[in-house]
């Protein structure tokens, strides 16, 4: 009884959002590798929860290989280092078998936000939906939570799973474009393969599959690859490392940090062409860096005040190209974050496309960026002084040779 009065807390908690006119509350979503100084994402994250002093964090480290080091760190992060009041471990793990219970129902909703560590998202679905595929007390918790005001923040792992499209569970760009998405989740006989569950994340951001590492890893193929294989109506969300982008419950998406940013990716418009691999023009992306701000529910943006349109004033004649244009760790050095240098290099130069392929061969897959209708802006940073550029609407047209 008391789970049926719970639930129906959380459907009237989303109905008041309806009334208030929002659906959806604050997430803050990182891309994994946070520094510990990065304020920007963590004191954001407790100002959100209340502020410095006020903030009561719930620790949820599912994902991780072990739990209780992970918590540790956390809560000694949250308390010491950015003020939270309490930083308290939920402390379900994939084996604790708890999720579904009043106690930790009652104990996520005492706090005034979530912070999800990361590691392997797949554990968390495991431990906090039900074996049918239903919200546990405590996921149901969650979702009451940030439907009522409460902030959840989550990093990797704990980002991942935060979409409501099929959550992505493994793979690389390449054997993603050759063989296509698989579901059921992770295959240990295919460890490179692009694998998903079906039943997809938590749901806090709707009409969005959200991906981590993002550019560091050239996850670009995997994320278009996994929205064209599921036919998902909606949009890939990749996000940076040490980088976060705060949601509001209008949908308005701010970029946290200066290290990187994400990329919004829509296949909406993709025009499939035929052939024994992936072949496909026209897929979309838009790239938001430090300080700009884009919708999550449809095209609107603003640059970071700092950044100018790059239109007219290119620095270079050419753009450079790559034979590893989705950092293959096959490659004898590993190079991080080819296709977003790639892409911001064609969009500071006088050059309308630019012609890349991938480090693996037979087949090799030709990927082409073209600034079509596009825009791009470009600035130094106020706070790191780095030149750094953001662009909205590039195309990509996948081939194979
Ligand atoms: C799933 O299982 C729970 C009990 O664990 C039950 O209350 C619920 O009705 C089931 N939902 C569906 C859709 O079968
Ligand atoms: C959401 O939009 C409404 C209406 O424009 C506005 O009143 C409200 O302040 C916005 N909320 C946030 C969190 O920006
Ligand atoms: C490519 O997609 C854009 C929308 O992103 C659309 O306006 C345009 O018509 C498409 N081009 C082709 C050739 O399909």
């Amino acid at each position: 009884m008391r789970g049926v009065e719970m639930v129906l807390t959380a459907v009237l908690l989303c109905g008041l959002g309806v009334l208030l006119g929002y659906t959806e509350a604050d997430l803050v979503l990182a891309g994994g590798g946070l520094a510990d100084d990065n304020a920007d994402v963590y004191g954001t994250i407790v100002d959100l929860a209340g502020g410095p002093g006020v903030a009561n964090i719930g620790i949820i480290t599912t994902a991780s290989a072990d739990p209780l080091d992970s918590a540790t760190f956390y809560q000694d992060l949250f308390i010491n280092t950015y003020g939270a009041a309490s930083a308290t471990w939920i402390a379900v793990t994939e084996t604790s078998g708890n999720a579904d219970t009043q106690e930790i129902y009652d104990l996520v909703m005492a706090q005034s936000g979530l912070f999800f560590g990361g590691g392997d998202q797949a554990r968390i679905m495991t431990a906090w939906r039900r074996p049918n595929g239903s919200a546990s007390l405590g996921m149901s918790a969650i979702i009451a939570l940030e439907a009522g005001g409460g902030v959840v923040a989550g990093s990797s792992a704990g980002a991942a799973c935060q979409g409501n499209g099929p959550m992505l569970e493994g793979g690389l760009s390449y054997q993603a474009l050759r063989y296509g998405a698989y579901a059921g989740g992770y295959n240990p006989d295919y460890p490179d393969d692009l694998c998903y569950d079906e039943l997809g994340g938590l749901g806090l951001l709707p009409g969005y599959i959200v991906d981590t590492h993002f550019s560091e890893r050239g996850r670009e193929g995997r994320l278009m690859k996994l929205l064209l294989d599921t036919e998902f109506s909606g949009r890939g969300l990749g996000v940076d490392e040490n980088s976060a982008v705060h949601i509001d419950s209008n949908g308005t998406a701010k970029v946290l940090g200066t290290a990187g940013g994400v990329l919004v990716v829509d296949v909406s418009s993709v025009e499939m062409l035929d052939g024994d691999y992936s072949h496909f023009n026209n897929a979309t992306v838009s790239y938001y860096s430090e300080g700009d701000v884009f919708s999550t529910k449809n095209d609107e943006y603003v640059m970071a005040e700092w950044k100018s349109d790059l239109t007219g004033n290119e620095y270079s004649q050419y753009a450079p190209t790559s034979s590893n244009i989705f950092s293959s760790p096959d490659a004898n050095h590993r190079e991080y974050g080819v296709f977003r240098l790639m892409s911001t290099l064609l969009w500071d130069s006088k050059e309308l496309s630019s012609v890349h392929d991938t480090y693996e061969k037979n087949p090799s897959f030709v990927v082409t960026l073209n600034k079509g209708d596009g825009g791009a802006y470009g600035g130094y940073s106020t706070s790191t002084a780095v030149w750094t550029i953001s662009y909205h609407r590039m195309t990509v047209d996948v081939n194979y040779l």
